[in-house]
């Protein structure tokens, strides 16, 4: 029997009903794609850890250098108030792509790692006491469990996590019980990049909240694959990356409400964050410059904007609609072969197929499969906390972007049909 995956998107709409795209077309955008690894058509299915990049993005990036780029806030001359004007106008795309109520809740960091240690640093960094608690889940990757520990070990405070079912899905009651007095933040991942569950993320929103515990949702994941609206899910602060959403590395951001922002100290000084400095003081600029010293990634920023077009102009239902369809077609395929055990196939779920074969290692599937052409991720993923939960060492995870093919699922299957072979 196939498992099931949720027909529904998370405000409850049919997903059969949405419209679809020309996937060739859309192939035929990421250079890449074309190309071959081992003489055999490659076949990615990795794009969790990192999406490949439209021409639309890797043109805007080689735009950027070839005719407009300088410094930015720095100049008075042509191209740096031109190079200015592009990155301001990615951070409006970023603030329409997340529906922020400002501009200047957006903050450009290098990934999604940074932005949660600027929280971790900033926000919640000053206001724990020792004894204090912060709730995480079980779910999460580990860049949303180190910063946390790393400010409540400075301030003797203590990392906890709220269980997750055999599923993977998030025990709401018992997240409820473990909000208490102690608790000073709540932060969580909106899709988990090991299984691809969705948590709900505005009903522990309001759950924290309702013990006014501010909260912070990861959203390197779903950023890519859900609409997600801020102001809907009323968190404190939202993180997502770049580089998963077809855009450029090195390339983050941070959302964060502007009465949080602008009660915050500065996460790292320098250039460009400051508003007078003398030797005795320094006063510092307004969010979003306050938390952006130094140069930053002027080409990267740029081009995380032209990710952004091009995935609002093939329509952010339309690929959530083709990626749901593989996805739950990827479930049938493998729930139906002997000897997978597929994790987390249940519930609100995005992109990701996580499973085991039989006994055999992860790296060794990985390996058979990259023999075939297939790219896949193996391993804990970033996430031991949620391998232990599980009693693993690690999966073989299969992760979907928007210009995947039916046929890609069916190779990914036929290859562990030839694992099964060797490992008998
Ligand atoms: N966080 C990325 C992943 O899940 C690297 O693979």
């Amino acid at each position: 029997m196939s498992q099931a995956v949720a027909e529904t998107t998370l405000d409850g709409a049919n997903r059969s009903n949405l419209p679809a795209y020309d996937v060739d077309k859309v192939r035929a955008d990421f250079p890449i794609l074309s190309r071959e690894v081992y003489g055999k058509p490659l076949v990615f299915l990795d794009s969790g850890a990192s999406a490949k990049k439209p021409r639309a993005v890797i043109d805007a990036v080689s735009a950027v250098y070839e005719g407009e780029y300088a410094n930015i806030h720095r100049g008075v001359h042509y191209l740096s108030v031109r190079a200015t004007q592009l990155y301001d106008e990615a951070r409006e795309k970023v603030r329409a792509y997340l529906n922020a109520a400002k501009i200047g809740e957006i903050v450009f960091t290098r990934n999604t790692t940074e932005a949660i240690n600027l929280v971790a640093s900033s926000f919640t960094g000053q206001r724990l006491r020792e004894g204090d608690e912060i709730l995480l889940t079980e779910l999460e990757h580990h860049a949303n469990i180190v910063p946390w520990q790393l400010a409540a070990g400075r301030a003797g405070a203590v990392v906890r996590a709220s269980p997750v079912d055999d599923d993977g899905l998030v025990d709401l009651e018992k997240f409820e019980a473990m909000l208490t007095s102690r608790t000073k933040m709540v932060a969580f991942t909106h899709t988990s990049n090991v299984l691809g569950v969705v948590t709900p993320a505005k009903e522990m929103t309001r759950l924290a909240h309702e013990k006014g515990i501010p909260v912070l949702i990861d959203g390197a994941q779903s950023a890519v694959h859900l609409s997600v609206d801020v102001q809907d899910l009323d968190c404190d602060f939202f993180t997502f990356t770049g580089h998963k959403l077809y855009g450029p590395s090195g390339i983050g951001v941070l959302y964060g409400k502007s009465n949080h922002l602008e009660a915050m100290p500065p996460y790292q000084g320098g250039g460009d964050m400051i508003e007078y400095v003398t030797f005795e003081k320094t006063t510092f600029a307004k969010p979003p410059e306050r938390f952006e010293a130094g140069t930053p990634h002027i080409s990267g920023a740029i081009g995380l904007g032209a990710a952004i077009d091009y995935v609002n102009a093939l329509g952010r239902d339309a690929v959530a609609a083709h990626e749901h369809g593989l996805l739950q077609y990827a479930t049938a395929r493998l729930s139906d072969m002997p000897g997978v055990r597929l994790f987390g196939a249940k519930g609100e779920k995005a992109s990701i197929v996580s499973f085991l074969q039989d006994d055999v290692h992860p790296h060794d599937v990985g390996t058979i499969l990259d023999q075939a052409g297939v790219a896949v991720r193996v391993g804990h993923h970033c996430a031991q906390p949620l391998m232990d939960r599980f009693g693993i060492s690690g999966t073989v995870r299969a992760s979907i972007g928007l210009y995947n093919t039916r046929e890609e699922i069916d190779k990914l299957a036929d290859s562990l049909h030839h694992v099964k072979e060797i490992f008998g």
